[in-house]
């Protein structure tokens, strides 16, 4: 490599005045927040190192987050958690069973990474990714270059890889309809 002497003058200074390489384009990457509406095909490996794939349908202007996860031959499952703190489990078919449940909190907000802690760069899947943290509960990694998500993974050991990313789109309403028989039911609160 060949150093022009304008750039060997900058780095003279750099290795002089650490302080200058604060200035500019080297402060502390932040995380993207989330579009507000995408869709995701995740690869799941859950705690028990079983799999899963999920559809990951977010939609924060209707205030729907909807999962709707195939087991590794194994069910549906569909997850459609609502902004006002009520979600729904269930799977469809003559043996269809529901679980209704209401959180305190609604589904995350577009900028939920905002605060994170920023732990540095690290290959991941084959990408090369920034990384941050946040509260112990999740560990993010964004691809440096397109500043799409990658990977996430939960304190609990659950650990998501991003397989597509589609910013705007949106799931068919009917398609998060919970069926007739979750409004039959006592609602479990958490
Ligand atoms: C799932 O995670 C476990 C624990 O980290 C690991 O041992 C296993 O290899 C993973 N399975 C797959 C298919 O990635
Ligand atoms: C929250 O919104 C969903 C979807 O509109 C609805 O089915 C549910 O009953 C609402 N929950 C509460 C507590 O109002």
């Amino acid at each position: 490599m060949k150093l022009n002497p304008l750039s060997l003058a900058s780095l003279i200074l750099l290795l002089v005045s650490p302080s200058i390489e604060c200035v500019g384009s080297t402060s502390t990457p932040t995380p993207l927040p989330w579009p507000e509406q995408f869709h995701a095909l995740l690869y799941m490996n859950l705690s028990s190192s079983r799999l899963q794939m999920s559809d990951l349908w977010y939609d924060w202007p209707r205030g729907r987050n909807v999962n709707i996860f195939q087991k590794q031959l194994g069910e549906l499952l569909y997850d459609i958690e609502w902004n006002n703190g009520t979600s729904f489990y269930y799977t469809l078919g003559a043996q269809g069973t529901c679980k209704v449940t209401e959180f305190e909190v609604g589904i995350p907000r577009p900028d939920f990474l905002d605060d994170a802690n920023y732990l540095g760069t690290t290959v991941t899947d084959g990408f090369y990714c920034n990384v941050w943290e946040k509260v112990d509960f999740i560990w993010y990694y964004e691809d440096v270059q397109t500043r799409r998500p990658v990977r996430w993974d939960f304190y609990d050991g659950i650990s998501t890889h991003v397989i597509t990313f589609e910013v705007g789109a949106v799931l068919q309403d009917s398609l998060s309809q919970a069926p007739a028989y979750c409004f039959s039911q006592e609602r479990e609160k958490l």
